[in-house]
């Protein structure tokens, strides 16, 4: 049987946390024959809580989970780390600036970038979670400068299976007859879904649907709302949703994507849709052998145009501010 692969996760003690571990211990995250040993990260007050959910994981008697390590040391936590998932992050609490935010949270995934570019496999693959996602990613990536540029990845799969869910609703067919969704950008507000290369059964989804105003003042912003959505009726934010779209990501980027089909990841942009390089930007990508690729070619009109470069604009924003912060 196959050697362990090490899984390090961040924020293990918070509530994506809770609802990722078990499923990455049954398997779900990498496969149904692929051994895992898990490696929690926590500040040193949820140690505790991070034990707690280790002996429930104890108790479920997993087949697939060969060990636990709890840490508050990042250099340990990322030690032989194989696939990272960065969850902790720093919350934006009441009056924040945008810029005290990133500063924040560069005070938590600087050292995760160093930790993991001191410590990790030569095949590691990380996943950064944990708000400003796509930001926080460029700022880890900086910080692990021997570490393939591509192996860092920030989470919109969310907002992807959010889309997928909302326009398989609209059209009246199950999700899994949506096909070729793609987020562009950041995962924020401005992220933009774009339904014009979609497909639906085989034929183009945005044609299908037929309907402009529907998709500007009803698809758009409900899926780019959808977390605040889910706040004001679960009293706390997704986290369910968020840990099977992490489980989602990295199963994808393994084992690969479905021929005839892409899924939406946030990764270090080549300038490809006019993206400038370097900035961690959600596009369509296939996945094939452990790599992901961006699917190139595709026309761009002019209203998803505008709509790229709104959510591009707000990411080199991001990526200037952590530059005059020293963070990258
Ligand atoms: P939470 O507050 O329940 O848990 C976060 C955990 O991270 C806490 O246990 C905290 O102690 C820990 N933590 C903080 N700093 C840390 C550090 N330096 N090292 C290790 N652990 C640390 O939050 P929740 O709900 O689990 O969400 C986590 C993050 O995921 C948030 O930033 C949230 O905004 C983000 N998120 C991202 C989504 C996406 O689609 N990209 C979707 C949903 C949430």
């Amino acid at each position: 049987t196959q050697a362990p692969v090490n899984v390090t996760v961040t924020g293990a003690a918070g509530q994506i946390g809770y609802a990722l571990l078990f499923r990455i211990a049954s398997g779900q995250l990498l496969g149904q024959d692929t051994p895992v040993r898990l490696r929690l990260l926590e500040i040193p007050q949820a140690v505790k809580a991070a034990e707690g959910t280790a002996l429930e994981l104890e108790d479920c008697a997993f087949p697939l989970l060969s060990g636990i390590d709890i840490f508050d040391d990042a250099k340990k936590a990322f030690d032989g780390v194989n696939v990272g998932l960065l969850v902790g992050a720093r919350p934006r609490s009441k009056g924040m600036e945008r810029g005290d935010l990133l500063e924040a949270n560069g005070g938590i995934f600087k050292p995760q970038g160093e930790a993991i570019n001191a410590g990790a496999a030569d095949d590691v693959k990380v996943l950064v979670v944990g708000n400003p996602a796509n930001t926080n990613a460029l700022i880890a990536q900086a910080h692990a400068p021997d570490v393939p540029k591509e192996r860092f990845t920030a989470m919109t799969r969310l907002d992807h299976n959010r889309a997928a869910a909302q326009l398989a609703a609209k059209l009246g067919v199950g999700v899994a007859d949506i096909r070729k969704l793609t987020i562009w950008g950041n995962h924020s507000a401005t992220q933009y879904p774009d339904i014009f290369h979609a497909e639906v059964g085989g034929k183009n989804a945005a044609e299908a649907v037929g309907d402009q105003k529907w998709l500007e003042d009803e698809f758009i912003p409900r899926v780019a709302k959808r977390g605040a959505e889910i706040i004001e009726a679960r009293g706390a934010s997704s986290a369910a949703s968020a840990a099977n779209a992490a489980i989602d990501h990295v199963y994808d980027w393994v084992n690969g994507t479905a021929e005839g089909d892409w899924v939406s990841m946030g990764i270090p942009s080549d300038g490809s849709y006019g993206v400038p390089e370097g900035i961690i930007s959600s596009f369509p990508v296939t996945t094939k052998n452990g790599k992901y690729e961006i699917v190139e070619g595709l026309e761009i009109n002019e209203f998803s145009r505008g709509k790229i470069d709104a959510s591009v604009q707000e990411l080199t924003d991001e990526r200037d501010t952590v530059k005059q912060l020293g963070l990258i």
